[in-house]
């Protein structure tokens, strides 16, 4: 099947399986790579990716889901060269190490932020929940999407 959507701004088109995962057209058709696959079933958040203004793992999306869709991946935060202020906080605050997790979480900061400029701690936890690190604690994750809070 044919399948039309706009991701980072830019409309495309793809022929895919009908059960063809989103993560996969992403990273194989599309050759985003920055969304990346960790369990695969839609509990490690490694995969989030935003479809219009929410947070989604893309191992368990349907790409057939996303006709019409706005998408946002990781490669689509900077911009002309800039690093996005999320993408700026989580390295001011230290919060990439391995980095596995780092587009996942700054998507679902985003995610957040959008909706909610200014986020309570409890607001930040819930967001986040849905995104699992193994390296940082969570701690200097959670203070990086405070910083970008206040910045914007
Ligand atoms: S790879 Fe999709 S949630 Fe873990
Ligand atoms: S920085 Fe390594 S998994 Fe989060």
């Amino acid at each position: 099947m044919r399948i039309s959507f706009k991701i980072n701004g830019k409309k495309v088109a793809v022929d895919v399986a009908p059960e063809a995962r989103l993560l996969d057209v992403i990273r194989d058709n599309l050759g985003l790579t920055g969304t990346k696959e960790g369990c695969s079933k839609g509990e490690c958040g490694a995969c989030s990716v935003i479809v219009d203004g929410e947070i989604v793992d893309s191992c368990i999306f349907p790409v057939s889901q996303a006709e019409g869709c706005d998408i946002i991946t990781i490669e689509g935060m900077s911009k002309g060269g800039k690093l996005h202020p999320i993408q700026k906080a989580f390295i001011e605050e230290g919060a990439v190490q391995c980095g596995f997790c780092t587009p996942g979480m700054v998507l679902a900061a985003k995610a957040l932020l959008d909706k909610k400029p200014h986020p309570s701690d409890e607001d930040i936890k819930e967001a986040l929940s849905g995104n699992l690190c193994r390296c940082t604690g969570y701690t200097k994750i959670k203070n990086a999407v405070k910083k970008a809070a206040k910045k914007r």
